[in-house]
């Protein structure tokens, strides 16, 4: 028999299949060439359970989720008070793409998960050369997704060629001492980072390692030391949607992070995580169909963290139980 929950999944896929509000990214010229049309939903228990439906081997490229992930190795590599000291932790209120705030009084970018701080975040990955950081990065989002992970060369190329601003960014940093000399290699190794290729039960994975104190619940590998949790859930739950931060925070309260290619992922501590694919995106860059998901699974199951006094921390026990009520 179908479990309620996975019968739960398939009705908000038939739902939100249909919506065709939202555009496909296309700053990035590759990206374009997304279909409109791709569209899933994985979510997995810390106890490694897997529910799912619609495109799931659909690869595409994880784009800005990759901040989340690159900001928990600058915290390994460099510790919690070297990366205060150079990357903040305030939300912007901003675009991801804002060059504004960016000037003589401020001392670091504002956040890992604008385009700025995560710039500033990746140029902290320790390695002797390109190839050692890049190789660590992608040996660390192994550890996440459990299996292979590449870049896909064509989009890197094409943000390589055309990210004028995040290069003027870069650039702006340095004139400002926040970011060492290696400028390019700073910038190549951060399009090398969005362009890795994921599908969205990698992201559910990676979510579920997040929710399961940086172990991978599948594979049982660590991927993140449990110390750095905390502060990696704190920024996703601050600034991790954008300037639609304050919205999220108030209606779906999970800790999330959305990326241009339509990936969403979120991460429901001690309990789930959920990721969403669908490149239909609102005008912050979210996934126009992942935020609606999201809202309906944590208005119905209770997610959000201030949902008292239920919260979210009975999810995982309904689902063993199986009282997951099925109508959406
Ligand atoms: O730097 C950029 O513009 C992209 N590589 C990533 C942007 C992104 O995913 C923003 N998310 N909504």
């Amino acid at each position: 028999m179908t479990h309620p929950f996975q019968s739960f999944l398939e009705e908000l896929y038939l739902k939100y299949r249909d919506l065709k509000d939202g555009t496909v990214a296309s700053y990035i010229p590759e990206l374009a060439k997304a279909d409109s049309n791709w569209f899933s939903i994985s979510v997995v228990t810390v106890d490694g359970k897997v529910f799912e439906v619609g495109d799931l081997s659909q690869l595409f490229t994880i784009q800005s989720i990759s901040k989340v992930f690159a900001y928990g190795m600058a915290l390994e590599d460099r510790g919690r008070d070297t990366l205060l000291q150079k990357v903040g932790v305030e939300p912007t209120g901003d675009p991801f793409n804002s060059i504004i705030r960016l000037d003589e009084n401020s001392k670091r970018p504002d956040n890992p998960m604008v385009n700025a701080g995560a710039i500033a975040t990746t140029s902290l990955i320790k390695g002797q050369n390109a190839t050692e950081r890049i190789n660590r990065l992608l040996e660390m989002f192994r550890n996440y997704t459990g299996r292979d992970v590449f870049v896909d060369v064509p989009v890197f190329m094409s943000e390589r060629t055309t990210g004028h601003r995040n290069r003027a960014m870069a650039h702006l940093m340095y004139h400002f001492g926040m970011i060492d000399e290696k400028i390019d290699e700073a910038l190549d190794l951060y399009f090398q980072q969005c362009s890795i290729l994921v599908n969205c039960h990698d992201l559910a994975v990676m979510a579920a390692t997040l929710a399961n104190k940086g172990i991978n619940p599948i594979t049982g590998d660590r991927a993140v030391s449990v110390e750095y949790i905390r502060d990696i859930l704190s920024v996703m739950y601050t600034c991790g949607m954008y300037n639609y931060a304050g919205r999220w925070s108030y209606d779906v309260g999970i800790p999330a992070k959305s990326g241009v290619s339509g990936g969403l992922l979120a991460v429901v501590p001690n309990q789930v995580g959920i990721a969403i694919f669908s490149p239909l995106l609102d005008t912050h860059g979210n996934s126009v169909r992942g935020i609606r998901v999201c809202e309906e699974l944590s208005r119905h199951f209770q997610l959000h963290i201030f949902d008292l006094p239920m919260g979210c921390t009975q999810f995982l026990q309904k689902l063993s139980s199986k009282d997951s009520s099925t109508s959406v």
